[in-house]
């Protein structure tokens, strides 16, 4: 036997050894709590046969209570490259079968390293996070290895797509690298993330809490807005992974790919054009309108079941990738709050970092009022949402289709945000405040002294509907540019990107904004 075929098997062998990570007893335990390991969730995520992995052969190099003795090759992390239907991206996975997927210093240098390498080329990394959060024993190691993660997740904000899949645990300051990042998936039953665990709350507020109470998929997708995506298992989560990032460019300075459209450009839907209620305070569905003006039907929402007074989500027009924001009347009659502002300002910078146009389609009262939004700070957090939309240089289409009022109307990327194109339905009321209202308020004296002040009040609103309320009044100042047949409103919004491909507009030089936090 030559010398040279000795240390191929070696190698071999070696291979096989990192492969099984903490070792089959471990990797059995992983399985019977309904979770995969990380290559195998590698091998789910990227295209068959295309993963290149890298730092197999890293160990940690801690000494500390006797930690030497145990060493795994990897050291509970699976780091590399593939593809996702054929475009680089940069993956790892925490393998909670060493050390619980604890995080070492060399395993986050492991993890510096792909990012530094995406950053480099131009390409998303994507994260799978199982993990008990620092290694114990590498003691302050462990934390700076933390900190020059999370300095990289925020170089990298904006530069290259960043997506955070949550597994498994992810507990203590571990919840930050996910939280810089631009989308977290939360598997639902098996992931938690909270900055301190039931053990301390219970301790410093007296409160009784599990895990999932605290921090599991459901209330992270649904209350606080940390998961913008809570799945029923690790598959949909990774197919979840793969449909996003179609989505998406590879990074700021690309264009999002276009696909083939089989879907008729010029497909009319009817029943747009009686959608509308005829009563104003009745609501309708603004997922209908959705799903009938983007290619097949085909929208990937975004934060689903979180402030569901907004629709934010991915769809395409043409096979063109673009971002919706939406107001939904069906849910506190489509008004902005502070949560709504704060979930859709998220999307639209992502949005404008990535250079995939919006398109916004309005139907909203106002800002919500009321003590509780206004001591939650509804001002700044609205003022996130504005900023967002003034800010973007992304081709910014807009369809109004029936209420805008008042700051509102400013806020959802009117013509004066720099809107490129921004289109009406007939059924559009463009005002300061609704007819009521507005009455209330400058009709006073009149109904008040007034023989017959329901009379009166009536006739005024009529008066003020007849003024106001339709699109005509916006439309003959040009702040609304066409006012459009619904069921062509597909066709319109095709023809408004295709005139909007070349746009250029450039922001004042500056070291950074100052986005009202
Ligand atoms: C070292 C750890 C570890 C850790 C788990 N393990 N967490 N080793 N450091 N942080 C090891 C265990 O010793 C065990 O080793 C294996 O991983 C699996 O752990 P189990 O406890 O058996 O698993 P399970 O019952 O599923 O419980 C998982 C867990 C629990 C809930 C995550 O392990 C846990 O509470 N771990 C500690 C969490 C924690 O407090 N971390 C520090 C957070 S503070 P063997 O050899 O038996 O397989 C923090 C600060 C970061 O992270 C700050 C950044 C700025």
């Amino acid at each position: 036997m030559s010398n040279q075929l000795d240390k191929v098997r070696e190698l071999i062998a070696l291979r096989e050894e990192a492969r099984l990570g903490g070792g089959l007893k471990r990797i059995e335990s992983q399985h019977k709590k309904g979770k995969y390991t990380a290559r195998e969730r590698i091998a789910m995520l990227l295209d068959e046969g295309s993963f290149e992995e890298i730092d197999m052969f890293v160990r940690h190099r801690s000494t500390n209570f006797g930690i030497d003795k145990d060493s795994f090759l990897g050291d509970g992390i699976v780091t590399g490259c593939g593809t996702i239907e054929g475009r680089l991206v940069y993956v790892y996975a925490q393998d909670f079968t060493v050390f619980g997927g604890s995080l070492s210093e060399m395993l986050a240098s492991k993890i510096c390293k792909i990012m530094d390498q995406a950053m480099k080329v131009g390409a998303p990394v994507i994260g799978i996070n199982d993990s008990g959060g620092a290694r114990i024993q590498e003691g302050v190691n462990a934390l700076a290895g933390y900190a020059e993660i999370f300095q990289r997740n925020i170089l990298a904000s904006g530069v290259i797509p960043q997506i955070s899949g949550i597994f498994g645990p992810c507990a203590g300051g571990s919840v930050y690298s996910p939280a810089l990042t631009d989308f977290n998936i939360m598997t639902k039953g098996t992931s938690y993330m909270f900055l301190t665990g039931p053990k301390v709350v219970k301790t410093v507020t007296g409160e009784d809490v599990t895990q999932e109470q605290l921090g599991g998929a459901t209330v992270h997708a649904s209350k606080s807005g940390v998961a913008h995506f809570a799945v029923d298992n690790e598959e949909e989560g990774l197919s979840l992974i793969r449909k996003l990032i179609g989505f998406m460019p590879q990074n700021n300075l690309e264009e999002a790919p276009q696909l083939v459209c089989d879907d008729p450009i010029d497909r009319l839907d009817d029943s747009l054009n009686d959608i509308i209620p005829d009563s104003p305070n009745k609501s309708y569905d603004m997922y209908e309108v959705i799903g009938t003006i983007i290619d097949n039907g085909e929208f990937l929402e975004v934060h689903r079941d979180f402030a569901q007074n907004i629709i934010v989500g991915f769809a395409r027009f043409n096979g063109v990738s673009v971002g919706i924001v939406a107001n939904q009347p069906k849910v506190m009659a489509g008004c902005l709050d502070s949560n709504a502002s704060r979930k859709a300002a998220r999307f639209v910078r992502f949005c404008d970092a990535f250079n995939i146009p919006l398109v916004t389609l309005v139907d909203v009262p106002g800002f919500l009022p009321g003590t509780g939004q206004e001591y939650n700070g509804v001002i700044l957090h609205g003022a996130k949402l504005l900023f967002a939309y003034g800010e973007a240089t992304v081709p910014k289409i807009t369809i109004t289709l029936r209420k805008s009022y008042g700051g509102a109307y400013c806020v959802m990327s009117s013509k004066h945000l720099r809107g490129d194109v921004n289109y009406a339905w007939p059924t559009a009321e463009i005002a300061v405040m609704g007819p009521a209202g507005a009455v209330e308020i400058i009709f006073a004296k009149e109904v008040a002294s007034s023989e017959e002040p329901d009379k009166t009040k009536a006739t005024k609103e009529e008066e003020y509907r007849k003024a106001f309320a339709n699109p005509y009044n916006a439309a003959r100042y040009g702040y609304i540019d066409d006012v459009i047949e619904p069921r062509n409103t597909r066709f319109r919004i095709i023809r408004a990107l295709e005139q909007l491909q070349t746009k250029k507009l450039v922001n004042p030089a500056k070291k950074h904004d100052n986005l009202p936090l």
